[in-house]
């Protein structure tokens, strides 16, 4: 293993340079407006794995390209699926940057650039620790299957296509998935998350008057659809934070007493947490703690408004449209199919006379919690163990990779969640960074983590 972290600290830089080369990429997958960038990252990585040599392939699809590399098969030891992004998140508003946001910029033992953690920087980590051994040793000492995609941030449809092609499961059999796209508890304490919320993304439009009208003329006999916007989404939460959607609690595992004293041994700072996003008190549902709230209860946020007069200074109009975008993240075993029907009809019960309503339904996904009983979970705590100098927490986390869900399904097998970014490091925000000493980390507890999975017999 000497040899293997000496390639890995001698090749540092070019390391880190590489990992600036993808993340010059604009490879944004919300607006269509990127497909040639797409096409540019994804084969960035196809060129990352020949050079180890792995065989690698293209797969096209009628969304963005799937990337799909294997490693050697070594009879009698554990299969691996590697999985990762290389889409990205809208870099927008840009005039937060300090630095341009597909510039990547080095600033205070960070990488600051669009993608630099979610999940470029953190997917790599898994492609360095590949070529290491493969320049060091000559091959890996177990068999891994590398499967990244460039839609996760948009919701993964051409992948979930792929996974359901009967000859797609064979391809990728596997005994467990590694993807590194979570985070670690805090600055110097790494993690391993074994549970993630699940989703349930809504986008509601609602239509009154024919066009925009005089708030004084009409106002008062006309129903306002900015007004009625406002009372539906209230009426979908009270005040102790509980949300009153019908039956929305029905299938929720409650948080064991076990488990919430494992979360109150965690050195969180409740403190420190309100200063890090600028706050000067916090609140949520009755009767939990905040670490309890943002991984283990579901959740009700709205995620944008839209109507009326948007510019300066007053305009007394009554807006002809409204609409919003609003989620639900939910914990086992909440059925996101279940709430879009008792959201849909208690909505349509509310619904005043003047106002058509239209509620669409967009991202869907159940929740996601694992056994921390396994030699991989094992496995994982000794790699993490050697790259980070530190042996792991056991935590949940509040953001949703929906695919995971899949693998379970259509695949049969678990998910090892290794995260190496951090809370703070500003995914979806402006002045996204990652840590580079976590990125080499990364790296090291990778190359370790092939290592202690090729002691499992399988
Ligand atoms: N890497 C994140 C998921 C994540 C974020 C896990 C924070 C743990 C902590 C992923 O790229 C992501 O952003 N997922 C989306 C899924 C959605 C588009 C369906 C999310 O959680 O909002
Ligand atoms: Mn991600
Ligand atoms: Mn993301």
């Amino acid at each position: 293993m000497s040899q293997l972290e000496n390639y890995i600290d001698e090749q540092k830089t070019r390391f880190e340079d590489e990992l600036c080369e993808i993340l010059r990429i604009p490879s944004v997958s919300t607006d269509g407006q990127h497909d040639a960038e797409i096409r540019q990252a994804a084969e960035f990585l196809v060129k990352q794995f020949q050079q180890m040599p792995l065989d690698v392939e293209l797969i096209e699809t009628v969304g963005n390209p799937l990337v799909y590399a294997e490693s050697a098969p070594v009879p009698g030891r554990p299969v691996v699926l590697v999985y990762g992004h290389y889409d990205v998140q809208p870099p927008d508003p840009l005039d937060e940057w300090e630095s341009p946001p597909f510039e990547p910029t080095r600033r205070d033992g960070n990488l600051y650039a669009r993608g630099a953690t979610d999940d470029k920087g953190q997917m790599l980590t898994h492609v360095k620790s590949a070529e290491a051994w493969m320049k060091t040793e000559g091959n890996l000492p177990i068999q891994v299957k590398y499967l990244i995609e460039g839609e996760e941030e948009v919701g993964s449809s051409s992948l979930n296509d792929y996974l359901s092609k009967p000859e797609t499961a064979e391809k990728l059999a596997c005994d467990v998935v590694v993807i590194s796209d979570t985070s670690q508890f805090s600055r110097g304490q790494p993690a391993i998350t074994y549970g993630l919320k699940g989703i349930a993304y809504f986008e509601l439009f609602l239509t009154g008057p024919k066009q925009d009208l005089h708030s004084g003329t009409f106002g008062g006999g006309v129903t306002n659809p900015a007004n009625t916007l406002c009372r539906m989404l209230a009426s979908l939460v009270d005040n102790q934070g509980r949300v009153l959607i019908p039956g929305f609690y029905d299938d929720v595992i409650p948080i064991s007493e076990q488990e919430r004293s494992q979360f109150s041994t965690l050195p969180f700072d409740e403190r420190a947490f309100m200063q890090q996003i600028g706050v000067k008190g916090v609140s949520g549902e009755a009767g939990y703690t905040t670490l309890e709230r943002r991984w283990a209860r579901p959740t009700y946020d709205i995620n944008g408004i839209t109507s009326g007069y948007q510019g300066e200074g007053a305009k007394t109009v009554l807006p002809a449209r409204a609409s919003a975008k609003f989620s639900f993240r939910l914990v086992p075993d909440q059925d996101p199919e279940k709430i879009n029907e008792n959201l849909q009809q208690h909505l349509a019960e509310i619904c005043p006379p003047g106002i058509e309503m239209n509620l669409k339904p967009l991202h869907h996904a159940p929740g996601f919690v694992v056994s921390l009983d396994s030699p991989y979970i094992d496995a994982a705590a000794k790699a993490i163990e050697r790259g980070f100098g530190r042996s792991p927490v056991f935590i949940r986390e509040g953001g949703s990779i929906p695919i995971v869900n899949d693998f379970s399904d259509k695949l049969g097998v678990d998910t090892l969640l290794l995260g190496w970014g951090l809370d703070d490091d500003n995914t979806h925000s402006p002045n996204e960074k990652f840590s580079l000493a976590d990125f080499h980390r990364g790296i090291r507890s990778s190359a370790h983590l092939w290592h202690e999975l090729s002691r499992i017999e399988s």
